[in-house]
């Protein structure tokens, strides 16, 4: 058995100089510090991300775009052996993946893992959580149910707002005047076939910038003398650590899946008025909250335009830093960057816990 292994490995190594790819990843070192714990974000990101793959090719297997999509989505929940839990798997590994990006970017963003060589990291990181935000908002409204129905009618009007492209962009995403079946057809191509031929090679690309790179040190660590700071080699010592992250990420995963199953509401009537409380998925709530409020202090459709151009400034510092602290260690420039952090986390919990409070 180990001579046919081993004979196996000889043929492979041959082939595709597996020695040289191991010795690659043995000579990559992941820092020990303080702030150690804050690398496992990426793999956890990456992790959500596979199980979406996995339980979303499955759900594939039953769904059906169109008039029959409320439909096909009850027989997966009540009728198909398992196919309550793959769709409630699908939907928790959802909200845990855009919750571990988040993370994962203001744990990049505070270490100023930003900064010269990073920047494509930074920018192709924002490219994925935009991904990844749309894949939510596609999914949201495949079961079609009253609930999905109304929050996507909602969460159009908002790119509607933007002068001349927003109306034209709504309606063809919409694929009509109105939220429909044809619609689902199409939030399930971009859903299954476009968001995920983007999001695969800018997260291998993504990947081989950190592999290329190494990982960022904070400055705080960067101050030492290099005889002061540790490390561990990625592999196998920190691929066995993220894997253990994995486990603890799957257990929870599995146990929030089974004990809070996805449920599936009354099928959509666009006749029928909109059911108390609409509101997004948790993610978009601070952004909601931000555009309801706009609207309400100036009256009328210029609030929320407004509301949408503040927004939109604050994406665009928030994308630039990398050039602004752009120097080592503990500048004026890296005192003002992180201070902008601290903003932006604590606007982004109040303005979503408001949203939440708010609802009526
Ligand atoms: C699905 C989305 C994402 C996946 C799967 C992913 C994956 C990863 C992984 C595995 C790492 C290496 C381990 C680590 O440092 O945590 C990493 C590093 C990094 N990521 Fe992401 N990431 C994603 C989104 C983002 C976002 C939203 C940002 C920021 C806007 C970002 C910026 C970075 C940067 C700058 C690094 C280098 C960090 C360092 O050098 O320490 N990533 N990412």
């Amino acid at each position: 058995m180990k001579q046919a292994r081993h004979s196996l490995y000889k043929w492979l190594d041959e082939r595709l100089d597996l020695t040289e790819i191991l010795a690659f990843a043995r000579k990559k070192t992941v820092p020990v510090h303080r702030r150690s714990f804050w690398y496992y974000w990426g793999g956890l990101s990456l992790f959500f991300f596979l199980v979406q793959a996995l339980t979303g090719t499955l759900l594939l297997i039953y769904y059906r775009p169109g008039p029959e999509a409320y439909e096909s989505v009850r027989q997966i929940t009540y009728e198909i052996d398992f196919g309550w839990l793959i769709r409630s798997i699908h939907s928790w590994a959802a909200n845990l993946m855009i919750f571990a990006v988040m993370t994962h970017m203001f744990s990049v963003f505070f270490m100023k893992a930003y900064r010269k060589p990073r920047e494509l990291g930074w920018w192709s990181g924002l490219g994925l959580l935009g991904l990844a935000l749309f894949f939510g908002f596609s999914g949201y409204l495949l079961p079609m149910d009253e609930l999905s129905y109304f929050a996507t009618k909602v969460g159009l009007e908002i790119p509607a707002l933007i002068p001349w492209v927003g109306p034209k962009a709504a309606a063809l995403l919409r694929g009509g005047v109105d939220v429909s079946a044809v619609t689902t057809q199409r939030f399930f191509a971009l859903h299954a076939a476009v968001l995920p031929a983007l999001f695969v090679p800018l997260l291998a690309f993504h990947l081989w910038l950190v592999q290329k790179h190494g990982n960022a040190v904070p400055p705080s660590e960067e101050l030492k003398p290099p005889e002061q700071r540790r490390s561990i080699p990625f592999f196998p010592d920190f691929a066995l650590k993220d894997l253990a992250m994995w486990l603890i990420a799957l257990n929870l995963l599995v146990l929030l899946a089974a004990m809070f199953p996805q449920g599936l509401g009354q099928p959509a009537d666009p006749l029928a008025p909109a059911p108390q409380g609409i509101h997004p998925e948790w993610y978009f709530m601070s952004s909601f909250q931000t555009l309801k409020m706009f609207g309400k202090w100036f009256p009328g459709t210029a609030g929320e335009a407004l509301g949408l151009i503040v927004f939109n400034l604050g994406l665009a510092i928030w994308a630039l830093i990398p050039l602004y602290d752009n120097k080592r260690a503990w500048g004026l420039r890296a005192r003002i960057a992180s201070y902008i952090g601290l903003a932006a986390l604590a606007l982004l919990v109040l303005t979503t816990v408001w949203g939440y409070l708010a609802l009526d």
